[in-house]
């Protein structure tokens, strides 16, 4: 496997490849990204996060600079030509290079690049260890539906946990519990699938919805309404959500058992039904190639 990158249509090894040091993307922050998985060589939900881009670009008065069906194109070609297998395509879109100013110029020439890693297939719930999650105060901004490449919260707050020798740091606002700093956070009260509703303080998740659409055909009841941080305590089940995660069943929130002994019964359920996806996405996929 070969690390590639595409930078505006150029292709290069990634290793060497460069950004011009006036780049709004690197001064400002100016800019939003898409973090894909790819299984077996296989994009998962590309379109849905191709839509997700558009919107966050349109959040930050950005357009894209290709049509979404060439850029699809592109994003196999590179798999292909890379070799990648199992592993994520990392794509950002940034609104280009000009002299310093706070003022978004007239006429940007934006950057548009992605680029594939290798990841391995997360294991079997079962087989995993339950994540431990600390809460902390959300001091981000209220566009957090735009998924914007300006991170520095969720850095620190990341960290944070790590340093905490937890492994994800859940956000809470007044007493309301928001998102993670890298995944959205569903909880299971009563055998009903809760989650927040997206918007100003939560990312649409693509993994989120993605869980909410398979709950509904595994009838398991779902709601979207604001979670308070004392139901969390008291929920059944907690899971985190996120490409390259998949779904993570927690059993500790700020050092308290949520869960003791393995992933609940509606998170297994809701990961037998996430395999299953992929292997329906696969096989389609193949069918096409072979047809
Ligand atoms: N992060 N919320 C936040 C703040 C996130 O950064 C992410 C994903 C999610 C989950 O979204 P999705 O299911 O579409 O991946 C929720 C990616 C993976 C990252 O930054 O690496």
């Amino acid at each position: 496997m070969t690390e590639l990158i595409w930078i505006n249509g150029a292709i290069s090894p990634l290793a060497g490849a460069t950004i011009p040091v006036e780049e709004r993307g690197f001064q400002f922050a100016d800019g939003v990204y898409e973090v894909i998985r790819v299984y077996d060589g296989v994009t998962f939900t590309l379109a849905e996060h191709l839509d997700r881009l558009v919107q966050s670009a349109e959040g930050i008065r950005l357009a894209l600079p290709m049509s979404l069906e060439n850029l699809t194109e592109e994003i196999q070609s590179l798999i292909e030509r890379s070799g990648l297998r199992d592993g994520m395509i990392y794509l950002q879109l940034t609104r280009g290079a000009a002299p310093r100013n706070h003022v978004i110029p007239k006429n940007p020439k934006p950057t548009l690049l992605f680029y594939v890693r290798q990841l391995p297939r997360p294991a079997h719930p079962a087989q995993t260890p339950g994540v431990k999650l600390i809460t902390l105060e959300d001091e981000r901004w209220k566009r957090c539906w735009i998924k914007t490449i300006a991170l520095l919260p969720n850095v620190l707050a990341k960290t944070q946990a790590i340093e905490a020798g937890a492994d994800e740091a859940v956000f809470v606002e007044n007493g309301i519990i928001t998102e993670c700093s890298v995944s959205n956070l569903l909880a299971v009260i009563n055998g009903k699938l809760i989650t927040a509703p997206v918007g100003k303080k939560v990312l649409p998740g693509i993994t989120r919805a993605l869980l909410l659409d398979l709950a509904k055909s595994l009838n398991i009841r779902t709601e979207e309404r604001p979670l308070t941080l004392t139901e969390c305590q008291q929920a059944d089940e907690i899971m985190i959500t996120s490409t390259t995660r998949e779904i993570g069943w927690v059993d500790q929130l700020d050092g308290k058992p949520i869960r003791r002994g393995g992933p609940g019964a509606i998170m297994l359920k809701l990961h037998e039904g996430y395999q299953a996806r992929i292997r329906s996405v696969m096989s389609k996929r193949r069918e096409i190639v072979n047809a």
